[in-house]
């Protein structure tokens, strides 16, 4: 059974994988390194590699090879926390708690945060063209290809950065609908969760088919997950959290509960976790940590 202590474990799993792609902090630039470590090692989820580990593992990736996959990991998890470093900064939703610690830019200053983000989001690429370009089996170095094209396209303008931008261009205004709220939600949050899905299926060799069935997965996880964000917003606790509650509000964004209220968004957020469940299940019949990992972030409260 997935629970807090099950997921708390993965976690735990999932940073040693990924910590040995971090800078050592030396050289004239220290500073730079550690800023980029304080964030990185302050925590988190790491929901979105373990998705990608997971995916894999739901579609009959060979665990013999899993490794291949960490580097893969890594830049994940350095693409998100540089997108959570620009979420906090003063010129977007100017927050000074993350991960349960002050956030980069309270810590180290606007310029060092700016270019711990840019540092990450740019080392991530290194990182996965490293590991493909070392790659000696022509089957992985294509898989590989294909992954990295998936992350490229998933972070930036047609993806995560094109929700952060409507995003921020919609707060103070009266009339966002619920058709931008749900691009919004697409691209700055299911974007992020779509790609760990679909590489974590390329890597396990998967149909086209069962490729764009993730994808599609992950869009509804992707929505569902931001939703409980938004709800957690209003209602969570900040200790359990590890952010400040009252973000939303204090930017007058348009969120989910703003649009629906607190009581359809959570129907609108079960529903779509539970398709999302169906179609993983109509993807192969064994027990999979993918499906339970699922259902647990619906009453996450983290
Ligand atoms: C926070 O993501 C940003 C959103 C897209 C809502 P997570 O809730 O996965 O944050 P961490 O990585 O666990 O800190
Ligand atoms: C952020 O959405 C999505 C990102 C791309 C970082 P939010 O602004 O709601 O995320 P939190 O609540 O600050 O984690
Ligand atoms: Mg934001
Ligand atoms: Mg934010
Ligand atoms: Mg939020």
């Amino acid at each position: 059974m997935m629970n807090e202590e099950r997921v708390s474990a993965l976690t735990k799993e999932m940073d040693r994988l990924i910590l040995p792609y971090f800078p050592k902090e030396e050289g004239l630039q220290k500073k730079l390194f550690e800023s980029m470590n304080y964030s990185f090692e302050a925590g988190g989820k790491r929901i979105r590699p373990l998705m990608m580990q997971e995916s894999y593992k739901h579609l009959g990736g060979d665990e013999s090879e899993i490794e291949i996959l960490d580097p893969f990991f890594a830049a994940m998890e350095m693409i998100h926390t540089y997108s959570l470093i620009h979420d906090d900064l003063p010129a977007v939703d100017n927050d000074d708690y993350r991960r349960g610690k002050a956030t980069n830019h309270k810590v180290f200053g606007e310029t060092t945060a700016i270019f711990a983000g840019d540092a990450m989001l740019n080392l991530a690429f290194e990182t996965m063209v490293e590991a493909t370009v070392k790659e000696v089996d022509p089957i992985w170095k294509t898989k590989k290809l294909e992954a990295m094209n998936v992350l490229a396209k998933k972070a930036g303008a047609y993806g995560m950065l094109a929700g952060q931008m409507v995003d921020t261009l919609c707060e103070d205004k009266e009339d966002t609908g619920l058709e931008e709220l749900m691009f919004i939600h697409e691209k700055k949050t299911a974007a992020l969760i779509q790609a760990p899905l679909v590489m974590g299926a390329i890597f396990a060799g998967a149909s086209r088919e069962k490729i764009a069935r993730m994808e599609q997965v992950g869009y509804l996880v992707g929505i569902s997950f931001q939703i409980q964000d938004d709800i957690l917003d209003c209602i969570g606790n900040e200790k359990k959290l590890g952010k400040k509650t009252g973000s939303d509000a204090k930017n007058d964004k348009a969120t989910y509960v703003t649009i629906k209220g607190l009581k359809e968004a959570k129907e609108d957020q079960v529903r779509m976790s539970k398709e999302a469940e169906g179609l993983l299940a109509s993807m192969q019949d064994g027990p999979s940590e993918l499906i339970e990992l699922v259902d647990y972030l619906i009453s996450r409260e983290y």
